[in-house]
């Protein structure tokens, strides 16, 4: 039987070491076609959760052309391509204009909004872990504590583990999914060096309280990250369009940076995201220069070193190909399939919405486990993300969903979903969520035999088929 996890071996055959024979260059490109063409007929339908963002071929061909003119380029080396310090000025303003950066230099004349690229969320998320753990050295706390809900990205836990930070997580309320700003307050110590809100978070793509964090922030004199890795492109767009969105950006004084990924929202390429700083002296804490090494005098100022220049090549093609009105038309479209879908989910009493969300939204079930929901849903081919703690379904709304037929589909096969449901409400469902899938009590135990099994699963993807 064909491994699943390598579906072509047997048709392909696997290299297991240099190929010995070159392909030409027709079979290779046919081959890479053909696979490309087969994969993305899984999204092009407008059933899978989020990942795709833009889903426009004719966009993709632009992006596509843009990022082969500068695969080869490393962006580390300025010196053979200023155009990338060019593109990469243009793609850091965008993001600022797009989060209110002027309204930092208003409130303070001496600061200005500045960022950095990274390759991706985490990149950013941990480019902003090392800021703060370094400028919270610089005011003397050896040993800094970062406050999060436990909604924030685990780029955060990843961040904190990495750079030695202590964790302080505080629990979200079950129905608005939102921190209270009280508890945010209450775990403020002496050592505190950020406070993270998200805007919004994966899970259930809401956002957190920023304006109170905002506040907690400028009285205790402590950082505010917002991680706007998935909303930080769209939700702007959707205050500009008049939806109910609360201001989350650099117009709140207290927020010191921000995350916001262009390969989601920003319909860029995979492999770029934007850091923004509420003011370079907190950025200086991330850089890295080596002036002895016997290589040459080393900087980066971020944590990866070479990068390839096509993605930021192709984030900039974005960027001026959709301008304000492609950026806002298509905010539109997300926004209109999100709020219809969700009006489909509240048709049903079965099924309750998570906290208050806009284009990103989960939904559960008190009459039986959503899984069954998913179960029934996967046979008409929808893919969405499993969420725990509780059971429930995540789908985020992007190009592919604004496709006609697309919300009506969905409103139909959920219908049929819920009557499967109902009459399978007292089986074990057959679909889990990726993360574990544990429910709401997990043992030292359960965590460790599930941390194995998933790491297992991460050799087998990568060492090969057997
Ligand atoms: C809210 C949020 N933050 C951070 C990330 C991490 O982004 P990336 O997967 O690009 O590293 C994601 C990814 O989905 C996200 O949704």
């Amino acid at each position: 039987m064909a491994n699943p996890l390598f579906p072509y071996a047997e048709q392909w055959g696997i290299n297991h070491g240099i190929p010995a024979e070159p392909l030409s260059d027709e079979e290779i490109l046919t081959r890479l076609r053909e696979v490309g063409a087969l994969e993305d007929q899984r999204w092009e339908t407008g059933k899978c959760s989020g990942t795709m963002y833009s889903g426009d071929r004719e966009h993709y061909a632009v992006l596509n052309e843009a990022f082969s003119y500068f695969s080869h380029v490393n962006t580390l080396q300025r010196d053979i391509c200023p155009s990338m310090s060019h593109f990469e000025y243009e793609i850091i303003r965008a993001t600022a204009d797009l989060l209110h950066g002027e309204a930092v230099t208003e409130l303070d004349p001496n600061q200005k909004v500045c960022g950095v690229i990274g390759a991706g969320g985490t990149e950013s998320i941990l480019n902003a872990v090392l800021g703060y753990r370094d400028w919270a050295r610089s005011k003397g706390i050896a040993e800094p504590q970062m406050i999060l809900a436990d909604t924030a990205h685990p780029a955060f836990l990843k961040g904190a583990h990495l750079f030695c930070l202590e964790l302080v997580i505080v629990a979200t309320d079950p129905v608005t999914t939102l921190v209270d700003p009280a508890d945010v307050r209450a775990a403020i110590t002496d050592r505190t060096a950020v406070i993270v809100g998200s805007a919004g978070n994966y899970a259930y793509g809401t956002i957190d309280p920023i304006t109170e964090l905002s506040e907690i922030a400028v009285e205790h004199g402590v950082g505010l990250h917002v991680d706007g890795c998935l909303g930080g492109w769209i939700l702007p767009w959707g205050q500009r369009l008049g939806y109910d969105i609360p201001v989350f950006d650099f117009r709140l004084p207290g927020v010191t940076s921000i995350s916001a990924d262009t390969h989601k929202y920003g319909y860029g390429p995979k492999g770029l995201s934007v850091l923004l700083w509420r003011d370079p002296s907190y950025r200086r804490h991330h850089y890295y220069v080596e002036p002895e090494w016997n290589g040459g005098l080393y900087a980066s100022a971020a944590l990866l070193g070479s990068r390839s220049g096509g993605a930021v090549a192709g984030t900039w093609a974005a960027l001026r190909r959709l301008g304000e009105p492609g950026y806002l038309r298509k905010a539109q479209a997300v926004f209109e399939a999100a709020f219809a879908m969700q009006d489909a989910i509240r048709s049903h009493p079965e099924l309750t919405i998570l906290g208050n969300p806009t284009f990103c939204f989960a939904f559960r079930s008190d009459e039986f486990d959503i899984y069954h929901v998913n179960d029934h849903m996967k046979t008409n081919g929808w893919r969405f993300n499993g969420l725990q703690k509780p059971h429930a379904l995540h789908f985020c709304i992007t190009g592919p969903q604004t496709q006609p037929g697309v919300v009506e589909a969905f409103a139909a096969d959920l219908a049929e979903a819920v009557e499967y449901a109902k009459q399978h409400a007292n089986e074990a469902p057959h679909s889990g969520s990726m993360y574990g899938g544990a429910g709401a009590n997990m043992t030292n135990e359960d965590r460790r035999q599930a941390i194995a099994l998933i790491s297992g699963f991460m050799d087998m993807v990568t060492d090969g088929p057997p």
